[in-house]
C-alpha cells in the first residue's frame, strides 16, 4: 500500500497558538482543539468551515466537550474509557502530546496522542478522513507501558457531542424474521443505550448503526443527519446520555458487559472504527454517504455487479439430492440466473445431515445423497452455464457430530457446567479463540476450495448466540477476553481467507439478517437481509436496511407463496418488484412454478440485468415510507451521473376508494428529459405514459399517478399493486 507522508506535525509553535486540528472530507469537517498539555476537544462536526468561520469558532459557542473522556476525574459524567491501573488506582486523566496527520491511501490519517498525567499510559485517537467519500472514521489505540498490566473496563471507539434541540434518533430494532425495523424517536433526557450481548450475531435486536436527525422529526430529503456506524461484528453498546447541558452525548464502542480487558504491559488495544458522517440532504442523504463508503472502501468487491442467482434452501430444505440439484439450476439457467447456491444439508457422513440436528463440523459430503460430489455439481454447473456455489456454518458444531467427538474441547461452554445446547438440540459454538479452531475452521473453506476451485460462491452462516460464558482455551484470569478474542479469531480467519481467496463471493448469513454490520461486511460481498422472505414484510425491513447498507449488499429473493414465515399470499409481480430492489435472486423450488410464471421471472431477469448498475451501484432516494401509515411505499435509485433511475411504488393496504399520494420524483437531473418504461409489465394496457418523456423538474415536483390496480383480466386480479419504472435521459 502506497503510503506518501505529506505533513508530520509534532505540535509546533503555529499550532500551538491555533490548536486546532481539521479533519476534512470533501464536504465535512470535524474539528478539534489539541494543544499540548491540554485535554483534547471536540469543537465541530458538520459541514465544512471557511476560514473565517474557524477563526471564529469558538466565539460562536463550542461543545468544549473531551473528544475521549477518561473516567474518574470528573465522575459524574459518562466515559469512553475506563482503567483500573496497576497500582489500583481508576482515575484517567488525557492531555495531548503530538498530532500527526499524514496521506494513506486517499485517506487523511490524523493521530492525536494523549498520556496519563501521572502514569505511562497513552491513548491514540485517531481518524480516518475519506478525500472521496464524505465519511471519518474514529478509533482508539489504547497502550500500557506501565510495569503491570492495566484492566479495561470501558473502551469505546469514539464520542461525540450533538447540540441540543429537537434531536431525533433513527434505528433499526428487530429480531428474527423481522430485521431492521425502523424506530424513530425525540431524543430526551436521560440515558437511551442501544446494544447487543448476543456474542455471535450482532444485527438482530437492533443494529450498531444509528442516524441523527438534527431538525425535528427525521425527513428522507430534507434536514441535517449525522450518521454513524460502528464498524465491530462483536457485542456492542451505543449511548446517548442527555443531562444538564446544551449537549446529547453520543458514545460507541465494543459493549464492556462481562468483558473487562487485562491490557499487558507494552501491548495495544486496538477499538474498532466508529464511522460518522453528515449529510444536509436528510436520512437518504446520509444513506448515499454510507453506500457509497461502503462500495469504495468497506465492501468485498463493493463496485462489482452481483449475479442473480437460486438458493436451494426454501425450495428442498434438507432435501438434496443430484437430480434435485440438477433440476434447479436446469431451471435457473432457462430463466436467466447466473448462479445457483446449494444451502444446508448437503454434508455428514458419520451423522448424514438430514434436519438441523447433527454434522455441523464434518464437512465431507453426504454420498448417499451426493454420490458423485461437490465436483460433480460444479460440473454441472457449467454444463448449464452458470456458477456454483455452497453453504457452510463453519463456526459451529453439533455434540452429534465427529468433530465433537474427536475435539470435545473446542467447544465455548462454562467450566464445571454442560454446555446448553442451541438449533437441533444439539447446536454449540466453536472457541474461535483458539487457534486450533482458528486454523481448522479455515481448513474447512481451505480444504472445499482446493477440492473445487471453481466454486464461486460461499454461503458462510452462523446461527447460534454465546449462550455459554466459557472458553477451554482461554486461561481463568483470561476469561472475560473471551467475547473480545472471538470476534479477533474470526477477524483472523476471514483475513486468512481473504488473502488466499480474494475472488470468491462470500454472503454473510446469520439465521437471515444476523451479521448487517460493517465490522462484517470488509471480508463478506454480502449479507441474508432474512429469512422472512415475505415481500410486504421485506418493504419495511429493506427499507430500515438501506438507512446504512446499499442494496448491492442486500440479497433479496423471489420465494414461493404461501410465504414459509408469515403464510401471506402475494402476487408473483409484487414479489418480483420488492426482490428486484434489492441483489436480486431466487429461493423457490422452480419446478413448482407454472411457465407463465416462469415466463414472468425470465422477463424479470433479464429486465434486472438492464437496471443491475443502477440499482447496486446508484443512489438511493427514499421517498415514501411504508412506516409513515400512507398504504403504499415508494422509493428509487439514480445512477451517478443521473442519466437513468429506476422507480418503484408498493401499495402496502389495499381499501377501497383509498387515495394514495401521487409520489415526487427525487434525485434526477431537473433539466434532463427521462423517457419512461415499465418493467415487468402484467397490465393489458400499458400505462398512459409509457415511452413518453417528462423533464427532471416534472417529475421531481409533480410525479406521474399510479393506478391502484393492474388491468388484468378478471381471474387473475389480486389486492397486490406495485411498479418499476425505467427512467433513462435522452
Ligand atoms: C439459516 C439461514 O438464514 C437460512 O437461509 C438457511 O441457510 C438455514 N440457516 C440453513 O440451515
Amino acid at each position: 500500500m502506497k503510503r506518501i507522508l505529506f505533513t508530520i506535525i509534532l505540535i509546533s509553535a503555529a499550532l500551538v497558538s491555533m490548536a486546532q486540528v481539521r479533519v476534512t472530507t470533501p464536504n465535512l469537517e470535524l474539528v478539534l482543539r489539541a494543544e499540548k498539555g491540554s485535554g483534547l476537544q471536540v469543537q465541530h462536526f458538520g459541514g465544512r468551515l471557511s476560514d473565517t468561520d474557524l477563526e471564529n469558532l469558538s466565539a460562536a459557542g463550542v461543545p468544549n466537550h473531551n473528544a475521549y473522556p477518561p473516567y474518574g476525574f470528573w465522575c459524574p459524567s459518562e466515559a469512553s474509557l475506563a482503567v483500573t491501573h496497576a497500582d489500583g488506582n481508576m482515575s484517567t486523566v488525557l492531555k495531548v502530546e503530538g498530532v500527526s496527520q499524514e496521506e494513506d491511501d486517499g485517506a487523511q490519517i490524523t493521530r492525536i496522542r494523549l498520556k496519563d498525567t501521572v502514569y505511562p499510559f497513552y491513548v491514540t485517537v485517531c481518524y480516518r478522513a475519506y478525500q472521496d467519500v464524505d465519511m471519518i472514521e474514529t478509533w482508539t489505540e489504547i497502550e500500557n507501558l506501565e510495569k503491570k498490566p492495566v484492566v479495561l473496563t470501558r473502551f469505546d471507539s469514539g464520542y461525540l457531542p450533538i447540540r441540543r434541540g429537537d434531536v431525533w434518533v433513527s434505528h433499526l430494532y428487530g429480531t428474527w424474521a423481522n430485521e431492521g425495523r425502523v424506530v424513530q424517536e425525540r431524543i430526551e433526557p436521560g440515558m437511551m443505550t442501544i446494544k447487543n450481548k448476543d456474542g455471535i450475531r450482532n444485527s438482530h435486536t437492533d443494529h450498531a448503526e444509528v442516524m441523527f436527525s438534527l431538525d425535528g422529526k427525521p425527513q428522507e430529503n430534507a434536514g441535517r443527519v449525522i450518521g454513524a456506524a460502528l464498524c465491530y461484528s462483536g457485542n456492542y453498546e451505543l449511548r446517548i446520555d442527555t443531562r444538564d447541558t446544551d449537549w446529547h452525548q453520543f458514545y460507541a464502542g465494543i459493549n464492556p458487559d462481562n468483558s473487562a480487558y487485562t491490557l499487558a504491559p507494552k501491548e495495544i488495544f486496538v477499538t474498532p472504527e466508529l464511522a460518522l458522517t453528515y449529510s444536509d440532504e436528510g436520512l437518504s442523504g446520509a444513506s448515499r454517504n454510507f453506500h457509497r463508503w461502503a462500495r469504495n472502501h468497506k465492501l468485498a468487491h463493493g463496485n462489482e455487479l452481483r449475479k442473480i442467482l437460486l438458493n436451494s434452501w426454501e425450495g428442498v430444505y434438507f432435501d438434496i439430492n443430484e437430480p434435485g440439484m440438477d433440476q434447479m439450476m436446469a431451471d435457473i439457467a432457462s430463466m436467466g440466473g447466473e448462479l445457483f447456491v446449494m444451502d444446508d444439508g448437503w454434508f455428514g457422513e458419520k451423522y448424514p445431515r438430514l434436519t438441523d440436528n447433527c454434522a455441523l463440523g464434518d464437512w465431507k459430503v453426504d454420498r448417499n445423497k451426493l454420490p458423485n460430489g461437490i465436483g460433480w455439481l460444479v460440473e454441472q454447473a457449467d454444463r448449464h452455464g452458470i456458477s456454483f456455489g455452497i453453504w457452510i456454518e463453519p463456526e459451529m458444531t453439533n455434540s452429534v457430530s465427529e468433530l465433537y467427538e474427536k475435539h470435545p474441547d473446542w467447544v465455548i461452554k462454562a467450566p464445571e457446567r454442560d454446555a446448553l445446547q442451541g438449533r437441533g438440540g444439539t447446536q454449540l459454538v466453536l472457541d474461535l479463540s483458539n487457534p486450533a479452531v482458528q486454523d481448522y475452521v479455515f481448513g474447512i473453506v481451505d480444504g472445499i476450495m482446493t477440492e473445487n476451485p471453481r466454486i464461486d460462491y460461499i454461503k458462510w452462516d452462523a446461527n447460534m448466540s454465546l449462550v455459554n460464558h466459557g472458553s477451554q482455551y482461554l486461561p481463568k484470569d483470561r476469561q472475560s477476553h473471551l467475547y473480545i478474542e472471538y470476534h479477533r479469531g474470526f477477524a483472523a480467519v476471514c483475513d486468512r481467507i481473504r488473502a488466499k481467496y480474494p475472488d470468491v463471493t462470500i454472503q454473510a448469513c446469520a439465521s437471515g439478517g444476523g451479521r448487517a454490520n460493517y465490522g462484517v461486511l470488509p471480508w463478506f460481498d454480502e449479507f441474508w437481509v432474512s429469512d422472512n422472505t415475505d415481500a410486504l414484510q421485506r418493504i419495511h425491513m429493506q427499507w430500515g436496511t438501506s438507512y446504512f447498507f446499499p442494496a448491492i449488499a442486500m440479497a433479496s429473493h423471489i420465494s414461493a407463496v404461501p410465504n414459509h414465515t408469515v403464510f401471506r399470499t402475494t402476487s408473483l409481480k409484487y414479489r418480483i418488484d420488492v426482490a428486484m430492489s434489492g441483489r436480486l435472486g431466487m429461493e423457490i423450488q422452480p419446478k413448482n412454478m407454472t411457465d407463465e410464471e416462469k415466463e414472468l421471472c425470465r422477463k424479470a431477469i433479464a429486465d434486472y440485468k438492464t437496471i443491475r448498475p443502477v440499482v447496486q451501484l446508484g443512489d438511493i432516494y427514499r421517498l415514501v415510507s411504508p412506516y409513515d401509515g400512507h398504504n403504499m411505499a415508494s422509493m428509487m435509485y439514480c445512477s451517478q451521473d443521473k442519466s437513468q433511475a429506476v422507480f418503484y411504488w408498493w401499495k402496502t393496504e389495499t381499501l377501497y376508494d383509498d387515495h394514495l399520494p401521487r409520489v415526487k420524483m427525487a434525485g434526477l437531473d431537473p433539466s434532463g428529459i427521462y423517457r419512461i418504461h415499465e418493467l415487468n409489465r402484467i397490465d393489458n394496457e400499458p400505462l398512459p405514459y409509457e415511452g413518453l418523456a417528462f423533464t427532471g423538474k416534472f417529475l421531481m415536483e409533480n410525479g406521474l399517478e399510479i393506478p391502484l390496480k393492474h388491468k388484468v383480466d378478471y381471474h387473475k386480479q389480486n389486492d397486490w399493486s406495485s411498479r418499476v419504472l425505467h427512467l433513462v435521459a435522452e
